[in-house]
């Protein structure tokens, strides 16, 4: 049976093996896929590399939601060249995952077409590209083919516990890290069985995930954050939340299983 060692060795391997594949071809005059993190929306938590790589590119993408303005696009703005190529991904916001899979494919085909003729692409994801970022599902389609490099960057987590003065994890405490989408039972089994919680992407899901949390009685040690970092961020008790919250949102609790005081 393969160990968990064994396992990574043969990733490496055939990671390798492709990477000389490509060297040997010649397609390594390809230009270089970069996979961004440009931090949680203020844009002095971008980190100095994501900067210039920005200011530098002269092919630009990023995704956009539903037709909506580009939160990524908006916290790189200042950035970006004024005769820079703009690559725009439209995902649409559905349950189903065919229609968001199309725009990944379209938004690569393009990335794709760019990169053939030389020209390096730098992708802008908020946040860090591999913590729930839109960037994997391109990493995934391209980074066979092509060079790819991704920047960390400051996750929205660790801006939500920054700026509601709220440590995550202390000592042997465990961090969960749970999608609000879930269902309320899924949601309630993950919550009741944790220590310290964050729920992400709150948006419509506020009253569900309000209830689950009332119901096991930890409402009086959730924060609420909305938009952190940036200029209209809301930090609050749970118990004082708005009635309906953006999709930037998330809830934060810790059941003191390991004090730090
Ligand atoms: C698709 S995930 C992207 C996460 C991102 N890649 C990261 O590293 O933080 C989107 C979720 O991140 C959270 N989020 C992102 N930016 C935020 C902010 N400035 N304030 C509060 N929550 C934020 C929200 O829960 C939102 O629904």
């Amino acid at each position: 049976m393969a160990t968990a060692d064994a396992c990574d060795t043969v990733e490496l391997g055939k990671t390798m093996t492709m990477r000389l594949r490509r060297e040997f071809s010649g397609q390594d005059e390809a230009g270089v896929l970069y996979g961004v993190g440009l931090g949680p929306g203020a844009p002095d938590l971008m980190t100095l590399r994501a900067a210039r790589l920005i200011k530098a590119a002269r092919v630009i993408a990023y995704p956009t939601l539903a037709g909506a303005d580009s939160f990524a696009r908006s916290i790189a703005a200042d950035l970006i060249s004024a005769d820079a190529q703009e690559i725009m991904m439209d995902v649409p916001m559905s349950v189903e995952r065919a229609p968001a899979q199309a725009a990944y494919d379209a938004g690569a085909a393009a990335i794709a077409a760019a990169l053939d003729q030389g020209q390096d692409v730098v992708f802008l994801c908020e946040g860090d590209p591999f913590f729930y970022g839109s960037f994997m599902y391109l990493f995934a389609r391209l980074s066979e083919r092509y060079r790819v490099e991704v920047v960390p960057g400051v996750t929205s987590v660790t801006a939500c516990a920054a700026r509601a003065g709220m440590p995550l994890a202390a000592r042997n405490e465990r961090l969960t890290v749970l999608p609000g989408p879930l269902p309320a039972e899924a949601l309630r089994a993950r919550v009741d069985g944790a220590e310290s919680v964050v729920i992400m992407k709150v948006g419509r899901h506020l009253p569900k995930i309000r209830g689950v949390i009332d119901d096991l009685g930890l409402t009086d040690v959730a924060v609420y954050v909305e938009r952190a970092t940036l200029a209209e961020e809301v930090v609050l008790p749970l118990s004082q939340a708005p009635v309906t919250a953006p999709y930037n949102s998330m809830i934060m609790l810790t059941k003191g299983a390991d004090p730090w005081l």
